[in-house]
């Protein structure tokens, strides 16, 4: 879907839809005001009668009124003005985006950012609307093509605004494509998104953007580093398993890099500590934090940032089989680090800790890794927030912030060294997992390990990658948060 800026009175403009916003109370945004002048008085009088429901999320679309170029005006609702933040606006506009994905239309023109409130600037509304306008929009056709009967996607959509508004659009046009390209990787099954396509993947990446180098890791290769522990995951599976290196070089030479590590467990099976059955379907998710640095990638090269960015995607499939890893083993981690398996399935934290020990020879700034990795950050947080886990302050500020900024958020969880005694084994420097409490924790205590004394956070997006249930889908998370966090620091340059 194509996001535009069009400057023209919103009464003119011949789209297939004009979208405005409304909220409680009555008082008209310059468009909404616009259209009602021109219908004359049409939504005002609706609103009076209450045909229009100005309630957060209720939409309410109107068919020829006079006055207008457009056929259809969908008239947006947010709610209380007092109210509106930036995440309920986004949530307002992710119902317009609903309805407008259900009606015959081709294209729209959006003008809800002129609705203000909490002194939010219009360029942080427009980003919003735009992003969640092309997520409502969003259709899965890998596998399932597009059926005639049915709405199809729109093509385009137009918002209003002029030139003052061009770097607000791309930055939306760079993220959506990010967004875009984590929401397919993560909905593909795990018989085609393999660790071999999503080196694919990179390579496709690679060849369409500047300035980006990539270079693909075999297991013999990875075995000649001593990358054990991930390799251990990868032992069970018949996929064999890539370290995928994409190098951007957007910042200043010599600038230390960005260096963003994703797991990218294409399938989950739990390996001999099998899953049950109702756990395991949907582990085909398991590779969106890689999905989501891929992702966040394309929207930083896309706008060509002036940052230096490393993404690394650990690809490698867990499956159980007779030459599997198994619990027990003692495996000797990239770092020289011993880890004890007791438990297969805690199989994230053994591909990223390899990833990680990799990560130290392009002398990171900082290093973010994304994870769906335990199911405890699901029970601490649900689907709406990220866990963040951090060894440095400014850099979990920094996330929390980028996080906000865009409505992809996270909350921080602590990282006392306290928890770091349950992954105590009596036979390795540790083992992988460090009982029931608190398990989101010891996860990134594991990892934290790895990262020794550089500065590094860990995203676990096992609650917020994807949705189960009705509407299902990968969300896409965290390519806004990270794309959001990369722009500030290109920002600064
Ligand atoms: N990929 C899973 C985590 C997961 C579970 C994500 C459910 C989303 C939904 C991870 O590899 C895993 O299996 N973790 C185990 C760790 C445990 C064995 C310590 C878990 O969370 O149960
Ligand atoms: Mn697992
Ligand atoms: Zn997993």
């Amino acid at each position: 879907m194509k996001l535009n800026l069009d400057n023209n009175p919103p009464v003119s403009i011949a789209a297939g839809c004009l979208v405005i916003g409304v909220t409680d109370g009555g008082s008209l945004s310059p468009s909404a005001q616009a259209v009602d002048e021109a219908s004359g008085g049409a939504i005002s009088r609706m609103l009076t009668s209450g045909d229009i429901d100005t309630g957060l999320a209720k939409t309410t679309l109107l068919l020829g009124l006079s006055g207008l170029a457009t056929q259809r005006v969908l008239v947006a609702g947010f709610g209380k003005p007092d109210k509106l933040t930036l995440a309920r606006f986004d949530r307002g506009c992710l119902a317009a985006g609903k309805t407008l994905r259900d009606h015959p239309l081709t294209d729209c023109h959006v003008c809800i950012h002129d609705l203000e409130f909490a002194g939010l600037e219009t360029e942080t509304r427009l980003k919003q609307a735009a992003l969640a306008i092309h997520r409502a929009n969003y259709l899965y056709t890998a596998t399932k093509p597009h059926k005639d009967d049915s709405p199809a996607p729109l093509r385009s959509a137009s918002f209003q605004g002029g030139a003052e508004l061009k770097s607000t659009i791309e930055a939306a046009r760079a993220f959506a494509a990010g967004f875009e390209t984590a929401k397919n990787l993560g909905d593909l099954p795990p018989n085609i998104c393999t660790p071999a396509y999503l080196a694919q993947e990179a390579v496709r990446i690679a060849q369409k953007y500047d300035r980006i180098e990539l270079e693909v890791l075999e297991e013999d290769d990875m075995a000649k580093l001593g990358m054990d522990a991930l390799l251990g995951v990868s032992r069970g599976s018949a996929n064999r398993a890539r370290l995928i290196v994409l190098n951007y070089a957007g910042g200043k030479t010599g600038q230390r890099p960005v260096v963003l590590i994703g797991k990218g467990v294409t399938f989950d099976s739990g390996g001999l500590s099998l899953k049950s059955g109702e756990n395991m379907m949907q582990m085909k998710y398991d590779m969106c934090g890689a999905a989501g640095v891929l992702g966040a990638f394309v929207a930083c090269v896309n706008l060509q940032m002036s940052v230096n960015v490393i993404c690394i995607v650990a690809a490698v499939e867990n499956m159980p089989d007779g030459d599997a890893y198994r619990p027990g083993d003692v495996i000797t981690s990239m770092s020289g680090k011993t880890i004890e398996v007791l438990n297969t399935d805690a199989e994230g934290r053994l591909v990223l800790c390899d990833a990680i020990t990799y990560c130290q020879k392009f002398d990171p700034d900082v290093i973010i890794d994304a994870a769906t990795l335990t199911g405890a950050c699901v029970v601490a947080l649900g689907h709406h927030a990220t866990g963040l886990i951090s060894n440095d302050d400014e850099l979990a500020e920094d996330l929390l912030t980028a996080g906000n900024a865009v409505v992809d958020r996270a909350w921080r969880l602590p990282l006392w060294e306290e928890y770091q005694t349950q992954l105590d084994s009596p036979f390795a420097d540790m083992k992988n997992v460090g009982g029931m409490p608190a398990g989101v924790l010891t996860a990134a205590c594991f990892l934290s390990r790895f990262a020794e004394d550089q500065r590094w956070a860990h995203l676990d997006v096992a609650g917020s990658a994807w949705k189960w249930g009705s509407d299902e889908g990968a969300s896409g998370r965290p390519v806004g948060l990270l794309a959001q966090y990369l722009l500030n620091r290109s920002d600064e340059q």
